[in-house]
């Protein structure tokens, strides 16, 4: 397993490669992996010459400095996980200054309206700390290929939207939501919940199994009004938004269109953990 730290011995590594006419698959991440991690690595395992994997906990995506702190960095637990794919991983593992210098800020960018739905509106900043990140890692890395998460569909929209804008030679692979068994969406905030909370948080992959089987029959509308009721007496679980969007625009949808696709989704607050999901719906 190769370690870099500096952008400048990764750069000798990604020349030798394109050198060698290769092809690097790139999956970017915050660190504290887990099997939803996994499972995009493997996906570039399979499609890929060699596999990069950056791990780095983005200060300028966040918009809660207290989410910043609190946020789990495990660099020596996230290698030992990787070997148990594969040996044959690079990792990127840069300092704030290694990526971002002494302006650690991020561009502002526009992405054709995605940034203003759902994460962009309770998140402010987030997309363009992420935009910036994400661009940055590119130029760094050089991927042919880079993989992400359904998990975060909005993201994976706007990284999309980010490379067509750009020009930037990459292929996005967008992959599956890697669950555990009772449901709850595999997430690196997992573990800061407190048992109770855990325990009550598969509740949001039913309540979107549900929507999914009602929205067969019933409104956009009808069926977000069921969601906000189902938690409006929850205990534990305090609802933030649910909204049904289209796939493309992920604008929300006023009225059903036969050829359109559709996706629920929905960020819970569980204590002070924020959970994010979502699900297709047709
Ligand atoms: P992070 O939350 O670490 O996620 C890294 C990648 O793993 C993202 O593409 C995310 O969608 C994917 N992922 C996380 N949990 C998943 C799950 N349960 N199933 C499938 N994929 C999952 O997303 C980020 O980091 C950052 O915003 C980043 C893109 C690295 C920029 O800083």
């Amino acid at each position: 397993m190769e370690i870099y730290h500096k952008k400048q011995n990764l750069n000798q590594f990604v020349k030798e490669l394109k050198a060698q006419k290769l092809s690097l698959g790139l999956v970017p991440t915050m660190g504290a992996l887990h099997d939803g991690h996994l499972s995009l690595i493997k996906k570039a395992l399979e499609n890929n010459d060699r596999v990069a994997i950056s791990i780095f906990v983005n200060p300028t995506q966040f918009d809660n400095k207290d989410d910043l702190k609190k946020y789990p960095r495990t660099l020596e637990s996230d290698v030992e996980l990787l070997k148990t794919v594969s040996n044959d991983i690079v990792v990127y593992a840069p300092t704030v200054e290694d990526v971002y210098g002494d302006n650690v800020a991020s561009v502002n960018y526009t992405f054709d309206g995605l940034e203003h739905a759902m994460e962009g509106k309770f998140r402010h900043g987030h997309f363009d700390g992420v935009g910036t990140i994400v661009k940055r890692l590119f130029e760094i890395v050089q991927p042919d290929n880079a993989y992400f998460g359904e998990k975060d569909f909005q993201q994976l929209m706007i990284i999309k939207k980010l490379v067509e804008k750009h020009n930037i030679p990459v292929n996005v692979v967008g992959c599956p939501i890697h669950r555990e068994k009772d449901g709850l969406a595999m997430s690196s905030r997992n573990t800061r919940l407190k048992p109770e909370y855990r325990n009550a948080s598969p509740f949001i992959y039913k309540t979107l199994l549900a929507a999914k089987e009602k929205f067969g029959t019933k409104s956009a509308n009808t069926v977000t009004e069921w969601v906000e009721k189902q938690f409006e007496n929850h205990e534990l679980l305090k609802l933030e938004y649910f909204t049904i969007a289209d796939t493309q625009t992920l604008k929300t949808v006023k009225r059903k269109s036969k050829d359109k696709t559709y996706r629920a989704f929905i960020a819970v607050y569980a204590d002070d953990i924020r959970l994010i999901d979502n699900i297709a719906l047709n």
